[in-house]
């Protein structure tokens, strides 16, 4: 066996291995250990969460947002971005529908808005519990203090996602302004879990500057937080944004970090994203078959989807939620797991 398989195995057995190993793995994967990989991540994930793929409501409820991520289509400086925000009545809306489809989890994401106090955002997810006893709640609406997380979660919010977006300090300095900080992001995902949320951290693959220490850094931060949820996906430019005519992130680099991930934190509930759908038309099936077990189709109102583009070419922004579901579980099935309807909450 070669030398990439023998760190794999050592990867299964102790689910660590130093910056140097993980940089050895990301610089000299081949498809063959590729496949090997993927197959420990499908055995892992198979056993503790058997056949199941989950799904996830997502409601993008406002693309206002006074940060400007120099990667994001939703930036302050987008000026050509149409913005729009949610009522509360049209996002109980789209949980009812949702519901009605399916669903039990929301997921409420938005730009960094301070239109919706901390009040309004406790009032939308109490609500949401009220009429929905049966579904979770996931926020995914930025950094905020501490009181404020705290507020969310005594309002019966379940979940929290925050990618922490690189785990380079440095490197977070070349894709952020300088009002943002790598300190912040963290002291957020530590709070969150502290405060007992189940917490998602997470990171673009190929954005500009990363490197593949980069990456194996992004791996031990995920290891250390023992986060219940990571979001990764390819880095894909927008057209609007100073970082527009940067290369996207690859299927290939995604694919091995959902499987290094699947292998680190065994139990962690990981998305095929959409922007992993975006750059291969299979994409999301190949992340099932990589170790992911979520999916997070669209329950925006569809007036508003074309609105929310984080990059260009962003798949779904014309589907209704029903087709979406129909579709992903036909793509599902088609590689032998299973579109399930509950809540789905992190096996320990
Ligand atoms: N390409 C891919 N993902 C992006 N995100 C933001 N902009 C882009 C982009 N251009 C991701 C970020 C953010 C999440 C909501 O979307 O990682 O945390
Ligand atoms: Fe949206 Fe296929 S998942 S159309």
């Amino acid at each position: 066996m070669d030398r990439i398989n023998r760190l794999i195995d050592k990867l299964e057995k102790e689910q660590i291995l130093s910056v140097k190993e993980f940089i050895e793995i990301i610089e000299n994967h081949t498809s063959e250990n590729d496949k090997y990989l993927f197959e420990r991540a499908r055995t892992v994930r198979e056993r503790i969460y058997g056949k199941a793929v989950y799904m996830r409501g997502l409601i993008e409820f406002t693309n206002y947002c006074k940060n400007n991520c120099l990667y994001c289509g939703i930036r302050r400086d987008a000026v050509n971005a149409e913005r729009y925000r949610l009522s509360k009545e049209q996002i109980l809306e789209c949980c009812k529908e949702g519901h009605r489809l399916g669903f039990r989890t929301f997921v409420l994401q938005g730009g960094e808005d301070n239109h919706y106090s901390d009040e309004m955002i406790c009032d939308i997810v109490s609500s949401i519990k009220e009429l929905f006893p049966d579904c979770a709640v996931t926020l995914s609406i930025g950094e905020k203090a501490r009181e404020s997380y705290e507020r969310y979660f005594a309002a019966g919010a379940d979940r929290y996602l925050l990618r922490h977006e690189t785990a380079d300090n440095e490197h977070y300095h070349m894709i952020h302004p300088k009002e943002l900080s790598p300190e912040n992001r963290k002291r957020c995902l530590s709070d969150l879990k502290e405060i007992g949320f189940q917490t998602g951290c997470g990171f673009m693959v190929g954005s500009p500057f990363q490197t593949a220490e980069h990456l194996a850094e992004d791996i031990i931060y995920i290891y250390e937080l023992q986060p219940h949820m990571v979001g990764i996906g390819p880095f894909i430019p927008h057209h609007d944004t100073p970082f527009r005519n940067e290369k996207a992130g690859t299927l290939e680099m995604t694919l091995l970090m959902l499987g290094l991930v699947r292998l680190i934190v065994p139990h962690v509930l990981l998305p095929a994203t959409t922007a992993l759908g975006t750059i291969d038309p299979r994409g999301r099936e190949k992340g099932i078959l990589a170790g992911a077990n979520v999916v997070m189709p669209n329950l925006s109102p569809k007036d508003v989807r074309k609105k929310y583009l984080l990059y260009d070419n962003k798949i779904c922004t014309g589907d209704e939620a029903a087709e979406c579901i129909a579709c992903l579980g036909r793509r599902i099935s088609s590689v032998g797991y299973e579109l399930v309807t509950d809540r789905g909450d992190f096996k320990k």
